[in-house]
């Protein structure tokens, strides 16, 4: 077990097999933290009180105001809640889901969460923040600082703000390494949670990271299992260098599109809570060579789409791709 020493909390962190470096933790006020958003670099930053209204959010405070909707709430039999898209379901007949999906009230979620029993089923509330919630949180939310990310937001041409997905889950729970793609501002509200990142760069990390392909219900994810890699199929993984960081209440972690991340709930007060800010891609503008790892992938997925959908037939699309590249594009350049 790795130790980490954040905010004077002392964690034992799994081991994985593949090196880690530190992200940098800054201020608001430094120049860095702006420079490191600009390039596209994750960058934890620790006083910006983005959140400061919602820090005291506890469950109880949660029950008593959030309103009396329903909630997406996950189920799993382990500690993995690994996402899955249900309209891709259909053409994937022997596809098992990974965790089941529930839609539970606030009241029914706290009581599962609290009588959840060591090796029992696990449960993960991912919910976007809606017009449902009541006044109190309303307040809270017109309270979190706006103007800082608003003015991220242009600098950084990035498009609107999709949504502020509220997540509150187990100690233990993990959500398995994937890429968004979409900008986001990941808030942490109470209890510790662990990232590792990898680099979207397709010539060092991509290759070592091994998507589904992008008609799976797991498009996005990557099929490696962590706690224990099947080298065999998937050797590249051994290359695999990350990039990690613990945050705590108050902290943001700017996570760029398409950057793969790995989240682990660490224990602390038995739960975690957290809200997203997530920010569509901005408007493309000139195109600039080199082009950047990000504009790569989000190429190579359109490829892959517009092959799958010519052939209308996903079990053909393997053979075709080897066909186009083997023995052409298969061998290191010269
Ligand atoms: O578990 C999590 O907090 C995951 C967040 C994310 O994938 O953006
Ligand atoms: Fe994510």
């Amino acid at each position: 077990m790795a130790k980490v020493e954040e905010s004077s909390k002392n964690f034992s962190l799994k081991e994985y097999p593949f090196p880690t470096e530190e992200i940098p933790r800054l201020s608001i006020n430094n120049p860095e933290t702006d420079r490191r958003i600009a390039a596209g670099l994750p960058v934890v930053i620790e006083d910006s009180r983005l959140v400061q209204s919602a820090l005291h959010w506890d469950l109880d405070y949660l029950q008593e105001n959030i309103g009396d909707g329903k909630f997406t709430v996950y189920k799993s039999k382990n500690k993995r809640f690994q996402y899955f898209d249900d309209k891709k379901i259909d053409s994937n007949k022997n596809f098992q889901k990974p965790m089941e999906h529930l839609d539970l009230t606030f009241p029914e979620f706290v009581n599962k969460l609290k009588t959840a029993k060591p090796g029992k089923d696990r449960v993960y509330l991912q919910q976007a923040l809606n017009e449902g919630v009541g006044k109190r949180i309303v307040a809270d939310f017109l309270g979190f600082n706006w103007s800082w990310v608003t003015e991220q937001q242009k600098k950084n041409k990035f498009g609107p703000l999709t949504s502020n997905l509220l997540l509150i889950g187990m100690e233990g729970n993990v959500t398995p390494a994937h890429y968004d793609e979409q900008e986001n501002f990941f808030t942490q509200i109470r209890g510790y949670k662990r990232f590792i990142l990898f680099h979207p760069d397709r010539q060092s990390q991509f290759k070592c990271m091994y998507p589904y392909p992008t008609y799976h219900p797991c498009d996005r994810q990557n099929q490696v299992d962590f706690d224990n890699p099947d080298y065999k199929k998937f050797p590249k993984f051994k290359d695999a260098k990350g990039y990690e960081t613990v945050v705590g209440p108050g902290d943001i972690l700017y996570l760029p599109m398409y950057w793969w991340h790995h989240v682990e709930s660490l224990p602390d007060y038995g739960h975690t809570i957290s809200v997203t800010f997530w920010y569509k891609a901005g408007p493309i503008g000139n195109i600039v060579y080199p082009l950047t790892p990000q504009q790569k992938v989000s190429m190579m997925r359109n490829i892959e789409k517009m092959i799958h959908q010519a052939l209308n037939d996903p079990d053909e699309v393997p053979e075709f791709m080897q066909n186009m590249v083997l023995g052409r594009y298969t061998e290191p350049p010269a």
